[in-house]
């Protein structure tokens, strides 16, 4: 008998133990803060809870930065407009794919890489830039806001392209516009941030 009562007892006690560390942890101090800085900047773009969900994982690194919060929006949507690219590339080869379905994926496929180049030029414009000051500053800005916006472009036509077209493959150009939709957005939500500095 006193073996299981024994038992019972350390099963008690270390779910005791385990209820207090949960319960004396908190989460680091800044993190609630920035994560509201997040929340607040992307009220301000037109996908404001994509933004928010794109965002938040990156919330010690952006801080409370309006830089940082742009380059992380950019590196999002640069990282998702290439995985895109690279899964309308893979539906290239897709079986039962028709002659005017593998015109439009591969118009789709050359404004996708396009569009990644735009994006990646403008990452690599911001993130090197420094802390320039006054007109310097906003000629750098307005070259990103200009690639920004032919990203956004590139992103839409390719969607467009994909519904202009009769497909019997209704999967295939969904699966393709999910993904490239979802660039269109995180692209907007990154073009906000950067219209905001110019
Ligand atoms: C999209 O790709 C097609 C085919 O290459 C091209 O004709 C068109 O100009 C491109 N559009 C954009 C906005 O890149
Ligand atoms: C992005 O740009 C950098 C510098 O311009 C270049 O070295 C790199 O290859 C580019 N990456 C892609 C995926 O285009």
């Amino acid at each position: 008998m006193a073996k299981p009562l024994f038992t019972f007892f350390l099963l008690f006690s270390f779910i005791l133990s385990i209820l207090s560390i949960t319960i004396a942890y908190h989460p680091p101090k800044h993190s609630k803060p920035n994560q509201n800085f997040i929340k607040s900047s992307c009220r301000a773009t037109r996908y404001s809870s994509l933004c928010y969900h794109s965002l938040k994982g990156y919330a010690s690194k952006i801080g409370q930065s309006r830089r940082q919060l742009t380059l992380t929006a950019l590196a999002v949507s640069l990282s998702r407009a290439r995985s895109a690219a690279r899964f309308a590339s893979q539906m290239k080869r897709a079986r039962g794919i028709n002659r005017k379905e593998l015109a439009a994926v591969k118009d789709c496929i050359d404004n996708m890489s396009d569009g990644v180049d735009q994006l990646n030029r403008s990452f690599q414009e911001l993130a090197t830039m420094g802390h320039t000051n006054g007109e310097d500053f906003m000629w750098h800005m307005s070259n990103v806001q200009t690639w920004v916006s032919a990203a956004l472009t590139d992103a839409s036509t390719c969607a467009d392209g994909l519904s202009d077209r009769h497909y019997k493959s209704g999967n295939l150009k969904g699966a393709i516009q999910r993904r490239v939709n979802n660039v269109a957005q995180l692209t907007s939500n990154a073009l906000a941030f950067v219209n905001r500095f110019v």
